[in-house]
């Protein structure tokens, strides 16, 4: 039985402020990150981004453990306001610096570097400016990804623009739990998702200009749905689903990803929601759609839906079921269905950007970090996202969130994701033993996965 395509790759996945520190180090500038961090009550227990993992400055040894890993690939994200402190104009030679060394250490090291533009550190300058609101913020973003694209692209041919659309409008402009912790009303958060979106579609054009055969996606995120049978009945309610706008939530995959990959907003988005693209060129939709030649996925659970008498029904999950730290449930189904519905519809290649789970880690008594249930549960997920490529949806690889514990956003760090346990306090770190588990099934190409461990 063939395991995963040939060429299908196996990486791990972080972004700047999570792990990066030196906030205030070499020229950096200030991100919306930085703010939300001082605001009482927004982070757990007052944390901030500002030391994280400290990788700045271990970068090297960090490396090191992706090759100990054996990684094939890493997706990381360059942040803004350390190449460009004031968000455009001015550059800091020592940011670019530091995203040159990173690169050449990762390829020296024979990892492939996939780089993310935009994972939620906008610079605060711009954030001044109105952020993405401001009608010229596309340019902003294209002139920054201009910069990198010629700095990095003779290395880099992997590029993801945006990191999860979805949650920089909803968590960041809708409910506040995310920097800049604004909560705009509906009309204001459509605005800044066009503009966020035409951004987008302007980094793709900077990239393919800047960068020869470049590769090029995003890292979407949005609510999925799995049928809760087989029947045919509850696997077209769960795809309806997938597809939906009409509720206007930021969460559906349509609004972003019909405007995106087809260049219109979904009909029923437009049936209910119109009259708030007034005052907008839809034009830009024309800028708003690029030829994309991957779409990253973003996937941690999923919720079941089963065919009602009035349509799609959602089934709420047994009290008690598998749930990680973040009391997200364990749906491996998840990898299977989501990927499957989207290559089905847009028939894009499609990259795993992210999966995981937080998990209950601490340091035992014999010095190691026992995550069992990271190893299982990733281990059921595999095994869902083998079934579609085995069923024919085109997967080009997978990154599992994270390579290490990190800076949780809001939840600071009292939720660890890594693979590789990290110390706050010493920097020390230890891999887990799903990091040796990892090791075995990117060995194997995912034959590792059928041993019970
Ligand atoms: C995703 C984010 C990533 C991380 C994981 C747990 O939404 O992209 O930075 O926080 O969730």
């Amino acid at each position: 039985m063939t395991q995963f395509p040939r060429g299908f790759f196996w990486g791990s996945a972080t972004s700047s402020y999570q792990i990066e520190g030196a906030a205030f180090e070499d020229g950096r500038g200030l991100s919306i990150w930085d703010m939300m961090c001082r605001k009482p009550g927004k982070v757990y227990e007052g944390h901030t981004g500002a030391l994280a993992c400290d990788h700045y400055h271990r970068f090297r040894d960090d490396v090191g453990l992706m090759k100990q890993i054996g990684l094939q690939a890493y997706r990381f994200s360059i942040a803004w306001p350390r190449v460009l402190p004031h968000g455009t104009g001015e550059v800091n030679p020592a940011g670019l610096d530091f995203y040159d060394r990173l690169v050449d250490e990762l390829l020296a090291a024979g990892i492939t570097p996939w780089a993310t533009l935009y994972h939620w550190d906008l610079p605060l300058e711009l954030y001044y400016r109105g952020g993405w609101l401001n009608q010229f913020s596309p340019e902003w973003f294209a002139e920054y990804a201009e910069l990198i694209g010629k700095r990095l692209g003779d290395r880099v041919k992997h590029w993801m623009t945006l990191n999860e659309p979805a949650c920089t409008i909803s968590l960041g402009l809708e409910t506040g739990v995310h920097a800049p912790g604004d909560q705009l009303a509906f009309p204001e958060t459509v605005r800044a998702a066009f503009y966020l979106m035409k951004a987008h579609g302007r980094a793709v054009q900077a990239l393919r200009a800047t960068v020869t055969e470049a590769k090029i996606g995003l890292a979407q995120v949005s609510a999925s749905f799995f049928p809760a049978s087989n029947s045919p009945q509850d696997i077209e309610a769960a795809r309806q689903m997938t597809f939906s706008a009409a509720d206007g939530s930021f969460w559906q995959n349509a609004f972003w990803l019909e405007p995106m990959l087809l260049g219109h907003f979904p009909q029923d988005w437009l049936e209910n929601h119109a009259r708030t693209l007034e005052g907008l060129n839809l034009d830009d939709l024309k800028i708003i759609q690029q030829p994309l030649d991957f779409l990253g996925i973003n996937i941690y659970h999923s919720r079941m839906v089963q065919a009602g008498l009035n349509g799609p029904e959602i089934v709420e999950f047994m009290p008690g079921c598998p749930r990680t730290m973040f009391k997200w449930p364990v749906t491996p189904e998840s990898l299977y269905w989501n990927p499957r519905f989207i290559w089905e519809r847009y028939g894009l290649p499609i990259v795993i950007t992210e999966n995981g789970l937080s998990n209950q880690d601490w340091v035992s008594m014999d010095g190691k970090v026992h995550d069992p249930q990271r190893i299982d549960s990733t281990r059921r997920y595999l095994i869902q996202l083998r079934r579609a490529a085995r069923e024919g949806v085109n997967l080009l690889g997978y990154f599992h969130w994270s390579l290490m514990d990190n800076f949780e956003w809001g939840e600071g760090y009292s939720q660890r994701f890594g693979m590789v346990y990290v110390d706050f306090q010493t920097q020390e770190r230890i891999p887990k033993d799903s990091a040796r588990w990892y090791s075995k099934v990117i060995a194997t190409h995912g034959a590792h996965l059928d041993r019970q461990v």
